[in-house]
């Protein structure tokens, strides 16, 4: 399914209706975890591994969608849109569709097809990937052209409001806006980025747990809400904290004893975790790869030490990563409690990395993984 030609002829057999087709990336996350939300610094990159949507216009005032990967059809009418969350995998294009009409767009009837090869609950973003290529579809249909920013925040209120999970920009941002062979550092208090060209000789080794993570599970927001709560103190000593983001650990030395010690740690782990990823871009910027693998290496200690969002098999991938020839640096990425790791490996070594690191995994935790050696690749775009 790979081939959009299968996929454009597989909608047009079951909708008999010409689609139009638009493609949406997954992300790897290369350092900054959890800090979008406080108005951080993130570093993803797009992968190759996406979403097609494929839409083609309707009479009969119906909205139908099908997912391929669950051999599944929806049907909805254009006139009484749903108004909140199902629980189902619809609520991720119907929230979509739910957003942009409240943006004022009149929704006519259409047909979506939808199919992906982002691995579900990873960690890669396959939520996004689904909201964006909906978005692109949708938008096409009603003649609206938002910028990609905008676009982003359109489909991460989808997220929160809809679905219901609270996560920040990032995922949604770098599906829209991710460019070939490049990281993206985003400043998700304003939107700026800047891109960082991952050079040739490195490659990315994405590697499964095969433990499930979900961002509408409680961990996520238990996590986020300690966050939160260790902000609200620090405000009020200095209420120019109006997130994580404006902290520093001066002002954890100062306050921290007023935290309750769990949220106390989660601050930490954000407050030291925006300016690695301020440094990693710059490492990588300088092709200094040394310190971006050494800083992937204290991210992934605070993330599993102060953040408590990893896992033993999470924790487990990235040691077994270590001694192995090629790699300049190894974490886990996404929203936690399993999922995958990137590991950054010098390009030569990617294949006997990966079946090395499979290997161990497997012997150790008694699951075979999945590996992927994959590249960053450009943001959404219409299939042509
Ligand atoms: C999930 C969320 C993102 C971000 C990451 C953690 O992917 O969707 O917004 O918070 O977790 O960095």
């Amino acid at each position: 399914m790979h081939d959009p030609t299968v996929f454009r002829s597989m909608h047009f057999e079951r909708f008999h209706g010409e689609p139009a087709i638009f493609v949406a990336p997954g992300r790897v996350n290369l350092i900054g975890e959890h800090t979008d939300y406080a108005e951080g610094f993130v570093m993803p990159v797009a992968i190759n591994f996406a979403t097609l949507a494929g839409i083609s216009p309707r009479s009969d005032g119906k909205i139908v969608v099908y997912s391929e990967n669950f051999r599944e059809e929806r049907t909805f009418e254009a006139a009484a849109l749903p108004v909140k969350r199902s629980g189902h995998w619809s609520d991720y294009p119907m929230g979509v569709v739910h957003v942009l009409a409240g943006e004022g767009h009149r929704i006519p009837g259409f047909s979506l097809s939808l199919w992906g090869d982002v691995p579900l609950g990873s960690g890669l973003s396959s939520s996004a990937s689904v909201e964006v290529a909906t978005a692109l579809a949708v938008e096409s249909l009603v003649g609206a052209s938002y910028p990609g920013p905008v676009l982003a925040r359109l489909c991460q209120r989808a997220e929160n409001h809809f679905v219901g999970a609270s996560s920040g920009i990032m995922d949604q941002f770098i599906s829209v806006n991710g460019k070939e062979n490049h990281a993206l550092l985003l400043d998700c208090r304003d939107l700026s980025f800047q891109l960082a060209p991952i050079p040739d000789r490195v490659a990315l080794v994405i590697a499964n747990t095969m433990v499930k993570h979900s961002v509408a599970g409680g961990d996520y927001t238990t996590r986020r809400a300690e966050a939160e709560e260790a902000c609200h103190i620090l405000a009020c000593h200095r209420p120019e904290i109006r997130f994580l983001r404006d902290a520093t650990l001066d002002d954890l030395d100062k306050w921290g004893d007023e935290i309750p010690p769990n949220a106390r740690k989660r601050a930490k782990h954000i407050i030291t975790e925006n300016q690695r990823t301020v440094a990693a871009a710059k490492a990588l910027l300088n092709s200094d790869l040394h310190e971006l693998g050494r800083l992937m290496a204290e991210a992934h200690w605070s993330y599993s030490h102060d953040f408590e969002a990893s896992c033993v098999e999470a924790d487990a991938m990235v040691n077994l990563a270590q001694d192995l020839p090629g790699l300049i640096g190894a974490r886990l990425t996404g929203g936690g409690f399993g999922g995958c790791t990137i590991n950054l490996v010098e390009q030569k070594a990617a294949g006997t990395f990966a079946e090395a690191l499979g290997g161990r995994y497997a012997a150790q935790i008694g699951i075979v993984p999945e590996i992927h050696i994959c590249h960053a690749s450009g943001g959404a775009h219409h299939y042509a």
